[in-house]
């Protein structure tokens, strides 16, 4: 299982990660990520379909901030 979440200290507002996946990444007014399914908790399973894309806009983030993790972001120590 995956789960993803979008560091908004870092975005800066480039675009990318929509662009590749529309159905998990949106954008709040000033144009910073968000994850869509779970409002950026980064604490909801990726569905399997959606995965090529989450990793897609992971790769194409130009700061890193699409994190992508094994575990709820709310179940990570760090
Ligand atoms: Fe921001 Fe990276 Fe997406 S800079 S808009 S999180 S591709």
């Amino acid at each position: 299982a995956y789960y993803t979440t979008i560091d908004k200290e870092t975005c800066i507002a480039c675009g990318v990660c929509g662009a590749y996946a529309p159905d998990i990444y949106d954008y709040d007014e000033e144009g910073i990520a968000f994850v869509l399914l779970d409002d950026n908790k980064g604490t909801i399973e990726i569905p399997e379909v959606l995965l090529e894309d989450m990793f897609a806009a992971c790769d194409g983030c130009p700061t890193e901030s699409v994190k992508v993790a094994e575990l709820p972001f709310d179940k990570r120590t760090e």
